[in-house]
């Protein structure tokens, strides 16, 4: 789909068009510095990685940057959350996937968030899953399908993964630089970070050299209950990677947004939901 007329021709408040513009300085110049890619990862469901990939690729975007999100995860929130019907989508990642190779700007679409545009999945991303596992090169798919358009066309890729460590999740692994892990502060969700640790570290020795895990970020964050302090402290104490100063806390608003298919930055955009992911996007950047 052609890209260029999506945005442009959305109708936005006059304020927050010049709020954008004078936050248009951060925006990179082309060809300035390589397309950062960017996994949301965590192998257990409902810890806020859509929520992640939408409102930091939002934020960016208000930023200036020319923002993608990739949709990895066959239950497609991201696509819904970023306002997709799924009755509208034909080609989706699970053709870019499969066999086809449909190339990813035909199934990239601009959203109603000037800047941000996606790649949509739909329920078929389980069957191409399947049919990666006997594919050669099967790991390396989604890499070469970001190669060449999609580098040139977005400084940012961001990748929202589903809450399993199969193909899928490796594929979007293998196509990254970096990784930012949302844990849940509720209750124990520590556990499960070992295995995806080493995940990664598995992929970055032998297939993707430039992987880095950018940092942990905590998520439903209520910071009255002891149990959400503690586990942020934990977190801090494991030590081998950075825990982001950004927290995103509990809040309605975070539930609400995808409904309107626009991230909190635009929904809500003085909320402190929205505050917090310009922070988050503000962190990212900084940390390159
Ligand atoms: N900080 C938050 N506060 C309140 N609700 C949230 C928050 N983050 C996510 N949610 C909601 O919780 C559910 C799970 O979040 P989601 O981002 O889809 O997790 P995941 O992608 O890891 O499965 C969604 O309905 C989402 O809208
Ligand atoms: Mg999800």
């Amino acid at each position: 789909m052609d890209n260029s007329d999506g945005p442009a021709t959305v109708q936005r408040p006059i304020i927050s068009a010049v709020a954008i513009a004078t936050k248009i300085p951060a925006q990179p110049h082309e060809g300035d510095a390589l397309t950062k890619v960017i996994s949301i990862a965590n192998q257990k469901g409902g810890v806020g990685k859509t929520t992640c990939s939408i409102n930091l690729g939002g934020a960016l975007a208000e930023r200036g940057y020319r923002v993608l999100c990739v949709d990895m995860d066959p239950q497609a929130n991201l696509t819904v959350g970023l306002g997709v019907s799924l009755s509208d989508v034909h080609q989706s990642m699970a053709d870019v996937l499969s066999e086809d190779r449909v190339s990813l700007d035909d199934v990239v679409r601009a959203t109603q968030t000037d800047g941000l545009s996606v790649a949509p999945a739909t329920l078929e991303l389980a069957s191409t899953e399947v049919e990666l596992f006997t594919a050669i090169g099967r790991e390396m798919v989604l890499r070469d399908a970001l190669a060449g358009w999609a580098e040139r066309q977005f400084d940012v890729i961001i990748i929202d993964s589903p809450p399993t460590l199969g193909l899928l999740t490796i594929n979007s692994l293998v196509a990254s630089n970096r990784v930012i892990i949302p844990v849940q502060t509720q209750y124990y969700a520590i556990k499960g970070l070992t295995a995806l640790i080493k995940v990664i570290n598995t992929i970055k020795i032998k297939l993707n050299h430039d992987l880095e895990v950018l940092g942990l970020l905590p998520t439903f964050f209520d910071g009255r209950t002891v149990l959400a302090r503690e586990m942020l402290e934990n977190l801090r104490q494991l030590g081998d990677h950075r825990v982001f100063n950004t927290m995103i806390k509990q809040t309605v608003k975070l539930g609400e947004a995808p409904l309107t298919g626009k991230p909190v930055t635009e929904y809500a955009t003085a909320s402190a939901a929205a505050r917090a992911f310009r922070d988050l996007a503000q962190e990212v950047i900084e940390l390159g």
